[in-house]
C-alpha cells in the first residue's frame, strides 16, 4: 500500500468513535517507534512533519523514512505537513509527495485566512492532496513563533460553516483551550477544555472532521524520569486523557502529539546516560530513546486515541 490520504481513515474514526494519533516526526527512530508501536496494535497512523522537522532533516530522508515505514509495517499511513504557514511550503510538499497538507493562517483574519487556505485547498485538490485548516489560535510554540494565553483564542462556532464552505478546505482545526507544549495550564488550576464549542462547531458541520491540536498529555512518568536525571520541568502540565478520550468519541478525529514523544526519548536517554555514562554509542542510547517511544505511542493508541485493530 502507498502512502494514502487521510480521508478514508477520518471517516471511519468519525463513523467509529475514535481518533488517528497525528505524531511528529524528526528522525528515523522517532519514525521507528511510533510505528513499531502502530504495527503491534493493528493501528492506522499520522506522521506528521512540521517546517523545523524539514529543515532539521531535510525534506527527502522524512519522506523515505516514512515510505521505509510503511513499506516495513503495510499500515494505512499519512504523511502531512504540521502547520505549513505559506502557499509555497505546502505546494512544495504537495510537489514532493505528502499526502495531506496543513495551511495555518489562523493568525491572520478572517478573510485573510480563507483567502490563503482556499489558494492552497485549490492546488492540493488538483493533485488529490487534502488540506486542514485552521480557526481560532492556539497559545504555545511552533517552530519560532510563540503565542502567549492572552493572545490566543477560541474558534468562534458561528464562523465554522461559512470558512469550511468558502474554503473547501478538508478538516478543521479548532482551538478549545489546548495550546503547544509542555506547559499548557496555569500551576494550581484544574484543566480544562470549551466542549461546548466542539460540540457546537460539529452540530454545525455534521460528519466534519475536527484536529485536535497541542494534545500531549505530558505524561508525570517521563517528567519525573527527566527531573530525577538533570531536568529542571517545573509545572509542566498537559491536557488530561480522559478529555482527549471523550475528545476522540466526539467530533475530533485527529489528535496531535509531539511534546510527550519529545518527553518520552529525552527520559529514556537521560535515564540510559545516568546508568551508563561511559556509553558513547548513539545506537545504545538511541535505542532505548525508540523503545521510550514504542511504550508511549501503544498507550495512547490503546488507552487514549481508540484506533488499535482500525488499520
Ligand atoms: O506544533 C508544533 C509541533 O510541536 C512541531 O514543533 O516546529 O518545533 O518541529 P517544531
Ligand atoms: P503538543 O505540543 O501538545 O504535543 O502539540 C503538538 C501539535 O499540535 C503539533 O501540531
Ligand atoms: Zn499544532
Amino acid at each position: 500500500m502507498p502512502i494514502v490520504s487521510t480521508t478514508e481513515m477520518f471517516k471511519k474514526a468519525y463513523d467509529g468513535g475514535y481518533a488517528i494519533g497525528a505524531f511528529n516526526v524528526n528522525n528515523m527512530e522517532i519514525v521507528q517507534g511510533i510505528t513499531e508501536a502502530a504495527a503491534e496494535v493493528n493501528s492506522p497512523l499520522i506522521l506528521q512533519v512540521s517546517a523545523g522537522a524539514r529543515k532539521y532533516a531535510k525534506h527527502v530522508y522524512l519522506m523515505k523514512l516514512v515510505e521505509a515505514a510503511e513499506a516495513d509495517t503495510g499500515l494505512p499511513i499519512a504523511l502531512h505537513l504540521d502547520h505549513g504557514a505559506d502557499f509555497e511550503i505546502c505546494k512544495s510538499c504537495i510537489d514532493g509527495g505528502f499526502t495531506s497538507v496543513m495551511i495555518d493562517a489562523s493568525s491572520k483574519s478572517f478573510e485573510d485566512n480563507i483567502a490563503l487556505t482556499k489558494q492552497v485547498v485549490e492546488y492540493a485538490h488538483d493533485h488529490g492532496v487534502v488540506v486542514e485548516a485552521e480557526l481560532g489560535t492556539l497559545a504555545g510554540v511552533e517552530d519560532e513563533v510563540k503565542v502567549s494565553a492572552e493572545d490566543s483564542s477560541y474558534t468562534r462556532p458561528e464562523d465554522v460553516e461559512e470558512f469550511v464552505s468558502r474554503t473547501g478546505c478538508d478538516s478543521l482545526a479548532i482551538a478549545i483551550g489546548t495550546s503547544h507544549g509542555a506547559y499548557k495550564f496555569k500551576p494550581g488550576t484544574k484543566p480544562q477544555l470549551r466542549f461546548d464549542i466542539l460540540e457546537e462547531v460539529s452540530k454545525r458541520l455534521p460528519g466534519f472532521p475536527i484536529v485536535l491540536h497541542g494534545a500531549s498529555s505530558v505524561i508525570p512518568k517521563y517528567v519525573d524520569i527527566i527531573n530525577a536525571n538533570g531536568g529542571a520541568l517545573v509545572d509542566a502540565i498537559g491536557v488530561p486523557e480522559d478529555m482527549l478520550r471523550k475528545a476522540a468519541t466526539m467530533a475530533v478525529c485527529k489528535i496531535n502529539i509531539d511534546s510527550d514523544l519529545r518527553l518520552a526519548m529525552t527520559a529514556g536517554i537521560r535515564e540510559h546516560f545516568q546508568e551508563h555514562p561511559e556509553h558513547f554509542d548513539p545506537r545504545q542510547y538511541l535505542t532505548v530513546g525508540r523503545a521510550y517511544i514504542k511504550e508511549l505511542v501503544k498507550d495512547k493508541i490503546v488507552n487514549v486515541l481508540g484506533s488499535d485493530g482500525k488499520a
